[in-house]
């Protein structure tokens, strides 16, 4: 009994060691490859993006989510200007699309398209307080279809990679 646990001790210590080098030098140009290969896809992903989706986003989701706020007028009233720079502060801390894809966010690229889409599917942004009072913001249904469709595209070519 003892005598099978050294030797299984020693078959995984000589494993151990034998691959760490090995196994780490590959992850290394994995990583390596993968970077190389997803700035290509986000590349991809961003020119879409420009071409059909940001104008969309600029219209309804950039007063919150990235540097060109366009401020309402009652923005110089004083509790209200407190209010709209805190949510501002916030969604840009969640997701910050002023500098295009992938976006500046906490999360992972992938993710944030992920998000993206959950917030449309679920009409949950624009917010409904912010929509009464800007109806101009709203998305119309062709607006969402193709948000939708660009987020699929993405994750699909972010899957096969
Ligand atoms: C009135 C301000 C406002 C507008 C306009 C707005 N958002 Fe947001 N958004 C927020 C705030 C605040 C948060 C963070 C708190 C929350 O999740 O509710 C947020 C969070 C999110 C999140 C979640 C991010 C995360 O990591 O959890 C997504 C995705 C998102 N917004 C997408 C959008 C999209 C897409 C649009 C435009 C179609 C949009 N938002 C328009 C204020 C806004």
């Amino acid at each position: 009994m003892i005598l099978l646990v050294f030797i299984i001790l020693m078959v995984n210590n000589s494993w151990g060691h034998g691959n760490e080098k090995h196994s780490s030098d590959k992850v290394m140009n994995k990583e390596k490859k993968d970077l190389f290969k997803n700035k290509l896809i986000y590349e991809k992903i961003n020119s879409q993006y420009l071409k059909k989706i940001k104008p969309i986003f600029q219209k309804s989701c950039f007063d919150c989510h990235s540097s060109r706020t366009v401020f309402p007028w009652y923005y110089s009233l004083p509790i209200v200007k407190q209010v709209i720079d805190s949510d501002i502060k916030e969604a840009k801390s969640h997701l910050d699309f002023s500098n295009n894809y992938p976006f500046k966010s906490h999360d992972t690229p992938e993710n944030d398209l992920k998000s993206i889409m959950k917030s449309i599917s679920d009409a949950s942004m624009p917010p409904s307080q912010y929509l009464f009072f800007h109806g101009d913001k709203k998305m119309s249904d062709s607006e969402k279809t193709k948000v939708k469709e660009w987020v699929k595209n993405s994750l699909k070519a972010l899957d096969q990679n």
